[in-house]
């Protein structure tokens, strides 16, 4: 669910044979700035931003900009860096129900409306976002601390 799509490269790791959606919104940059703006939303969220290692904002919008800007065929580094994604794994040590899920979606269609995407590419993005999203929640128990937010 979380793999990546298939690729065709010029060689093992080489750039891509056809243009990907990564190449097509704009490359790196634009996944940087994905991110950044995803963050952002993340950070004045208490149900998320109490999940988020909060010492290491930097760190945290590396691993996503560069997890998305290779599955959406750009290079490699976030396997160099991190290895397999394992992303479902990699989540299960947080708390992620349904409405965690709303409110990751909700931050990263806020962070897509700071990026200039076509219709076609901001359907595709907005496509794998939900299913990933869907593939991540891993209880149905409310979000503890939750009280506190209201
Ligand atoms: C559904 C709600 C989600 C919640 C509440 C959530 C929460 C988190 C948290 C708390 C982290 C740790 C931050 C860090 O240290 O990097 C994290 C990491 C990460 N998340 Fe999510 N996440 C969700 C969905 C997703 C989805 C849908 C994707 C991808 C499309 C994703 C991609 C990542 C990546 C790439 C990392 C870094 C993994 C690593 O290399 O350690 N997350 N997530």
């Amino acid at each position: 669910m979380t793999g990546n799509p298939i690729h065709l490269r010029a060689s093992e790791g080489g750039a891509a044979a056809v243009p990907t959606l990564y190449e097509e919104i704009g490359g790196m940059p634009a996944f940087d700035k994905l991110a950044a703006a995803f963050y952002e939303g993340v950070r004045q969220d208490p149900l998320m931003w109490r999940m988020y290692p909060q010492d290491d904002l930097d760190g945290a919008t590396w691993r996503l900009g560069h997890f998305l800007a290779q599955y959406f065929g750009g290079p490699s580094e976030y396997s160099a860096e991190r290895g397999h994604p394992r992303l479902r794994m990699r989540h299960n040590g947080f708390h992620i129900n349904p409405e965690a899920r709303e409110h990751w979606l909700r931050h990263m269609h806020a962070a897509m409306d700071q990026l200039d995407l076509s219709p076609i590419h901001r359907q595709q993005m907005a496509d794998y976002f939900d299913r990933a999203a869907t593939a991540m929640v891993n209880t149905f128990e409310p979000s503890p601390g939750a009280e506190a937010d209201s």
